[in-house]
Order: structure tokens, then C-alpha cells, then sequence
């Protein structure tokens, strides 16, 4: 019985053998991430989860999904003070970037973990996605008025590249409707029970804005792909924040 769950839950797909020992609980960089950075930890399981859920939907391959947003945002160890999702307290009351050192120490971290992770040898599919996690986007970072006007506008942009395969553009849309919806929650703008048209209306319009800005152009990640995969992330979001494992149906729409 067991045995015909687990086929079920892989919907017909193999399991990605090369990626497993990486993604494995007690994996030595993954402890250190735990130990180290718990709301970093939280946050790539949480994206790894919902985006492997959604990679399966449209076949692509999951376990390679997995370990790409398990490890993003690794390269924050090397200072983790400055990221939100490490902090205590009210998030949303955090202080604006005030240096340069320090925005420019954040909008490298994804070439920090890519130097993590080819020091741990880890695949190669892995180490290109990791960097691609921000692509080429204007950071979405609250930034102190003085320093916005000694800034040029190159400064203010993740170096790139752009994802590059559907998982890489997968893991990319995850982690940005995953902050985004973390910190409306954080807001006066979250209800108390969110609707599924609520959680829909965000995803939809991170997806549309990284479409926007170009970045699934290298991807081959279609609008189809990508309207199959904001369903399957809207879903298991709903479900996440309401503590739910099945949602019967029909939905009410006017809830
Ligand atoms: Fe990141
Ligand atoms: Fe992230």
C-alpha cells in the first residue's frame, strides 16, 4: 500500500538518483544552513517543496528542483545579519539599506552560494541555477533615500544571468511569490483568511512582472508552463496557510 502511495505522489516520474545524497536531511551543508540560518533554512525548504510539487506537474524534473532551493540562498551565510528572514522581531519595521557595501553584499549572495556549492562539488545544473535564482531583476530591497541618489541604476540590479531551464525559472518563480507572500503576511494588507484568489492575485502577478522583465526569455519556460505552474504554487500555498491537506470542492468562490 505504502509502495502505491509513493508512485502516486512521483505521478509516473523516476526519482533523480544524482541529486538525492544532496538533499538528504543530515546533508553537512544543510545542518550548518539549519544551525546557522533557521529562517533561511524555513524559507528553501518551504520553496523546495512547493516548487518540486509544481515541476512534477508539468514533468520536469523535480529532485533537480529540490536541491537548486535548498540551497539558493546558501551564499547569505557569510552574513547572515543582513537578511530579513534571520532577524527577530517585526520584520516589516526593519531598517532601510543604508551602505553600499551592504547592497552590494546582498545582490551577490547568489554567486556566493554558487561558490558554496562548487566548493562542496556539488552537480553542475545546480551550480548554474543557484546563480540565476534572482536573474537580472531590479532587487525589490527597501533602500535609504541618501543612498538611492549616489546610486547608479546599475547598482541596484542583480547581476544575473536569467534562468536558464524550466527548473532554474521553477525555483526562480517560487522564491519570489514565497518572499512576496511572507511579506504581505507580515502587512496590514493580509486577511485573516486569506482567500484562494487571494493567494492567486499575488502569484499571478510576481509571475507577470518576472515575465515582464525578461526573465524566462533563455528558460524556454512557456506561458502555459508557467500558468500551469502558478496554479499548482497558488494551491499548495492555500493549503500551507491554512493547514489544510485536502480542499473540497466545489471551492466557495465568495469565501
Ligand atoms: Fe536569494
Ligand atoms: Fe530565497
Amino acid at each position: 500500500m505504502y509502495r502505491r502511495l509513493l508512485e502516486r505522489s512521483n505521478s509516473g516520474s523516476r526519482i533523480d538518483q544524482r541529486f538525492l545524497e544532496y538533499i538528504k536531511p543530515d546533508h553537512p551543508l544543510l545542518t550548518t544552513l539549519q544551525q546557522s540560518m533557521p529562517g533561511t533554512y524555513r524559507h528553501s525548504i518551504l520553496v523546495g517543496s512547493m516548487a518540486a510539487s509544481a515541476g512534477q506537474k508539468i514533468g520536469v524534473n523535480a529532485d533537480l528542483i529540490r536541491c537548486i532551493a535548498y540551497y539558493h540562498d546558501v551564499g547569505k551565510i557569510t552574513r547572515p545579519e543582513l537578511y530579513t528572514e534571520g532577524q527577530s522581531g517585526d520584520r516589516t519595521k526593519l531598517g532601510a539599506i543604508t551602505t553600499r557595501d551592504e547592497l552590494a553584499a546582498i545582490l551577490f549572495h547568489p554567486r556566493g552560494s554558487q561558490f558554496i556549492l562548487s566548493d562542496n562539488d556539488f552537480p553542475a545544473e545546480v551550480l548554474i541555477a543557484v546563480a540565476e535564482h534572482h536573474g537580472d531583476i531590479m532587487t525589490r530591497l527597501r533602500i535609504d533615500e541618501k543612498l538611492k541618489k549616489k546610486l547608479t541604476l546599475n547598482e541596484l540590479y542583480y547581476p544575473g544571468p536569467r534562468p536558464s531551464s524550466k527548473e532554474s525559472a521553477i525555483v526562480m518563480l517560487a522564491d519570489s511569490a514565497e518572499a512576496v507572500l511572507n511579506r504581505t503576511r507580515l502587512s496590514q494588507g493580509w486577511p485573516t483568511d486569506p482567500t484562494r484568489e487571494f493567494i492567486k492575485a499575488i502569484v499571478h502577478r510576481v509571475g507577470g512582472e518576472l515575465r515582464h522583465a525578461g526573465q524566462f526569455k533563455d528558460a524556454e519556460f512557456s506561458r502555459f508552463e508557467q500558468w500551469s505552474v502558478e496554479e499548482s504554487l497558488m494551491w499548495w500555498m492555500y493549503r500551507y496557510y491554512h493547514g489544510l491537506d485536502v480542499v473540497s470542492t466545489p471551492y466557495p468562490q465568495s469565501k
